[in-house]
């Protein structure tokens, strides 16, 4: 497949790191959004019958922070390992990223139209989101393997060498 073969470690690295550090200020301004909605008593956001609403929302800054960060630690660990890379990295790789947009998107939409207490119907790409994260979680895990290997194989020349 051409297009598993295009996609190399330092490429995808980049991509997480550029991903990464903009989601994070896109999160991070949403927090400080959150904050303004504080200052200034903003009825939508702090009324009790709009709890969801700020529920959703806390979530959507929270996650959407926490997965950038998790995207940046991703494009370092590829740039420090690379070798480590998963084999279905296109696969794994857009499915961090897809990750990256749907879990805080998913939480977000959810508290822009509230049924009462229920959520918006933007929430159903929270466990669609979910499962991307856990695929992603997974092929990285499985690469993480290689680690061990690669450094048995340069380290010792021969078996049984220890330093
Ligand atoms: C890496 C950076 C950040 C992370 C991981 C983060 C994470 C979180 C988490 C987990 C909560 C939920 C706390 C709770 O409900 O107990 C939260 C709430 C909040 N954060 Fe952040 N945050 C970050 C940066 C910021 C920044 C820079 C701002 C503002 C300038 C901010 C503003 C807020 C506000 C206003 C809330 C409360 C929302 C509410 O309850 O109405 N956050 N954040
Ligand atoms: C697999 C996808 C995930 C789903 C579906 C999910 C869902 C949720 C939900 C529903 C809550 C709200 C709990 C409550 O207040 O009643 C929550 C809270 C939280 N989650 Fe996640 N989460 C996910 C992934 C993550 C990841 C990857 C991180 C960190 C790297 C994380 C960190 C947190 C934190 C810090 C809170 C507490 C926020 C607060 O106090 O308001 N979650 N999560």
């Amino acid at each position: 497949m051409p297009a598993d073969t295009a996609l190399t470690p330092a490429a995808a690295a980049r991509r997480h790191l550029r991903f990464g550090w903009w989601s994070l200020l896109a999160f991070l301004t949403l927090g400080f959004t959150l904050e303004m909605l504080h200052a200034f008593k903003v009825g939508l956001y702090l009324d009790a019958s709009n709890d969801t609403r700020r529920l959703m929302w806390t979530l959507a800054h929270a996650h959407g922070a926490l997965l950038a960060v998790i995207n940046i630690l991703c494009g370092l660990y590829l740039r420090v390992a690379p070798e480590a890379a998963p084999g279905r990295l296109p696969a794994v790789s857009a499915s961090l990223l897809a990750a990256g947009v749907l879990l805080p998107g998913g939480f977000f939409l959810g508290g822009v139209t509230v049924y009462g207490g229920d959520p918006g119907l933007g929430i159903l790409a929270v466990p669609a989101a979910a499962a991307l994260l856990a695929a992603a979680v997974y092929g990285l895990a499985r690469g993480a393997a290689a680690l061990g290997r690669a450094t048995a194989g340069k380290g010792d020349s021969g078996r049984g060498q220890r330093r």
